[in-house]
This record gives structure tokens, sequence and C-alpha cells, in this order.
């Protein structure tokens, strides 16, 4: 049954509202879900129909998903980056998915250390540190090696110019990628940076780098653009960024002019399944791995990688609540776990002020449309997560729940 108060909040959620200079019919946001849709760095009619579907079922603005600042940044060779070699096909893209109404996001991220692109400009990645590069392993690229502070300034203008290429295409907003252990985080956690400097050590200079990226980043972009940073409110490992330390990141990110905090958890390479509870990718990632070198790594590691996190609605809002309370400036959305209207008004009655979905926008991409056409909407996904095991098989990901397809 619905409450008068869920209904004001269904109605907060079901209204437009600001973000920054922006106006979003609603404020459901897609999340950056990697389609695996972009072969060779270029975007496909399937990657544009995806996201063009989203807008036509009522989702405010859609994210399109891992936009690597340079060649380097990408996490392997089928990962858009931002050069003027994809700006013909990324603005017709952008434009398509306007046409429905909907804004459109760019996540703008960066590996650091942790990738197998095979068309890397040098021999191993780099990041805050030299350690393991867990993602290169099978490529032959061991190890991420250390920034120079120099190859640290070089980098930070690289997002700089980044932004400015996606804004350039038409991108309505940018959100920046601060989480999941890629490479802005990796300075950010104590596990991979290790670095001497003033980069390294403390919370403050552990942000460092973070905070000249936002800096460039708004620079490039002007003061009323809207900024989006994701962060992992923690690395899912022993040492690694706490929940008590993640509010505090949040409160840096806001103060320093972000006007969105996302709020999610968990790292690729450390603890991925915080990301998503629900069934463990291992099984499915083991189906689809050609490449035997990783399959035996991860037959060897994936029991201790791929912890078990049961599926309950709205999993991170606990500690989600932890960085609303710190956000004083810009807003913060809520992402993780929210497949029905008793969820939405849930999220939006604790006064977040945005929601993303990432699973149930792709079993269903009529959501907002359902959602406002029934107030005991419930979307269909099961949270088996066999998509998120199909982001490197041939035409990307798919709901094949959705169509029926084995489980
Ligand atoms: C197939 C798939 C790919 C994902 N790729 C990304 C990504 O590229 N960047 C990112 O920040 N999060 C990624 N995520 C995580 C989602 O953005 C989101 O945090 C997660 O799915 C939880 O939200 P949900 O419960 O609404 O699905 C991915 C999730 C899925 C299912
Ligand atoms: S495959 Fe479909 S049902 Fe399974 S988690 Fe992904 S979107 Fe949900």
């Amino acid at each position: 049954m619905t409450t008068p108060n869920d209904r004001a909040a269904l109605d907060k959620c079901f209204s437009t509202a600001r973000l920054n200079g922006l106006t979003l019919r609603n404020r459901i946001i897609k999340a950056g879900t990697f389609e695996g849709k972009t072969p060779g760095g270029l975007p496909t009619a399937e990657y544009t129909e995806l996201h063009r579907r989203i807008g036509e079922g009522g989702t405010a603005m859609t994210t399109l998903a891992y936009c690597a600042a340079e060649n380097d940044g990408r996490l392997n060779e089928n990962m858009i980056y931002m050069d003027d070699y994809v700006r013909e096909p990324l603005t017709a893209l952008i434009q398509t998915i306007k046409t429905t109404g909907a804004c459109v996001s760019g996540q703008l991220s960066h590996a650091g250390g942790f990738s197998k692109n095979k068309q890397l400009s040098t021999w191993m990645p780099r990041g805050p540190s030299f350690g393991l590069n867990r993602l290169g392993m099978a490529q032959g690229m061991f190890f991420s090696l250390a920034l120079s502070k120099a190859q640290i300034r070089e980098r930070v203008a690289t997002m700089g110019r980044a932004a400015a290429f996606m804004k350039s295409v038409g991108f309505d907003a940018i959100e920046i990628h601060f989480g999941h252990g890629y490479g802005l985080s990796q300075f950010i956690s104590p596990i991979t940076n290790k670095r001497g400097d003033e980069y390294g050590g403390s919370l403050v200079n552990r942000m460092r780098f973070p905070l000249e990226v936002l800096a460039a980043v708004r620079q490039a972009v002007g003061d009323g653009f809207p900024l989006l940073g994701k962060i992992s409110m923690s690395d899912g490992v022993r040492g690694g960024v706490s929940y008590e330390e993640s509010p505090l990141i949040a409160e840096m990110f806001d103060q320093a002019g972000l006007d969105c905090v996302i709020p999610s958890d968990g790292t690729s390479s450390m603890n991925p399944m915080l990301l998503f509870h629900g069934d463990s990718i291992l099984p499915g990632m083991l189906r689809q791995e050609k490449n035997l070198l990783m399959q035996i790594g991860l037959r060897a590691v994936g029991p201790r990688l791929f912890r078990y996190y049961p599926y309950r609605e709205t999993y991170l809002i606990e500690n989600a609540r932890r960085i609303r309370d710190k956000v004083k400036r810009g807003s913060v959305c809520y992402i993780g776990g929210v497949s029905s209207n008793e969820s939405i008004a849930k999220v939006m009655g604790e006064g977040f002020d945005f929601i993303q979905l990432g699973r149930t926008l792709l079993f269903d991409p009529d959501f907002v449309k359902h959602a406002q056409a029934d107030a005991a909407y419930v979307n269909g996904c099961n949270h088996c997560n066999l998509c998120a095991t199909l982001i490197e098989a041939p035409g990307g990901i798919r709901c094949v729940v959705r169509e029926g397809g084995e489980r």
C-alpha cells in the first residue's frame, strides 16, 4: 500500500530536478554499466540502440560507461577513448539518445595501473606506486609502475583535455570515476598508493591527485557544467579505504566543487561483488574466459576475490546515509539495489537527490514509464549478474533472463 509519504517521495522522484545548470525530467539516472559494445574503440549500432531505448523509457539521463581519458586509460582495447578518432560517431550517438528527451552523461575514467590493454603505449601501465597489475598478468603486463611527478601533472592535464572533448561532443554531464579500483581510486587507496611524497600517506595526500583532476576537469568545462563523481565507500579489504574514511572523501569532493557524489562500493581489483551483491560472477566469467592463464588465475584466486554478498533491496543504504550527511553543498545520488517503487520511495524519503539504476534498466528499459504508471511496480531483475559476465563476450552484455536465455 502506498502511504501519503511514499506518494510524496515518488512525486519528488518523478518530477523535474536541477543538477548544476542542467534540468532533468526526473531523478532517475542510468548507472554506468560497461556494455562491451565498442569493439576496437568504436560504438556499434546496438550500443546506440540500448541507450536510446533507455531514454525512450523515460530515464532522465543515461550514462555512457567507461569513457577512457586516453588510449592508455583503457582497461582493454575495446573501450572508447576521448580523442578525435571517435568524435563523429560519438556525437551522432549522443544526438540520437537525446531525441528521446533524455540527457547523456559520460563516465570519465582512467585505468591507471590496472590494465590489459594490448595497445598500451608503454610496456607496463602506470599508477601511484609499483605493484602487481592483476588484470594484465595473462598479457605479460605483470606490474604497475609508479608515475613520476611530471607524469602525474601530465595525467591531470590529460583528464582535463578529455573533459573538454566530452563537452564538445555533446555530453550534458560528466561523471568522474573516482572508484572501483581504477586509476583515480588507486591514489585514494592506501593499498595501491604507497608513495612517500605529497601524493601518498595521509588522506589529504592520497586525495591530492583526484582533487587536482577534479580541478582540471572543472577548469575545462566551466562552472555551469554538471560534474558527478562515483566513489567507493570501501575497498572491501582490510587496510583499504574504509567506511569511516569515505564520508571524509565525499566531503572533500563536495567542498572542492563536485556537483553530485555517487557512493558505490568495492573494487573490481580487490572485491568486485561488493558493487553488485547477488549471485557470484565467477562461474560465468570462467565460462567466458578464453585465455588459459587467466582461467588458471581465476580458479586460484576466484573464491577469495568473488565473495558472496546476498542481494537485498537498497543494499548500500546504511553506509550511503553517512555520505549523504557529509555532503552539504552538492547533491548525492543513491546507487545499489533499487528495483521497485517501494525502494524509490525509501531512498527519496531519506533525502537522497537522485537514484542511479544499473541492472534494472538492463532488464527493463521502460522502468521509469512502468514505475510512473503503477505505484506497486517491481522490476523483474533477479540479480543473477549474468549480464556482468558478458562484458567481453561478442556483442557485449544483454539481460539473458529478459531474453529467456539459459541461466
Ligand atoms: C554489466 C555491468 C557493468 C558495469 N560496468 C560498470 C562501469 O563501467 N562503471 C561503473 O562505475 N560501474 C559499473 N557497474 C556497476 C553499476 O554501475 C552499479 O554500481 C551496480 O550495478 C549496482 O547498481 P544496481 O543494483 O542498480 O545494478 C557495472 C554493472 C553491471 C551489471
Ligand atoms: S542478466 Fe538480467 S536479470 Fe540477471 S542481473 Fe543482469 S539484468 Fe538482472
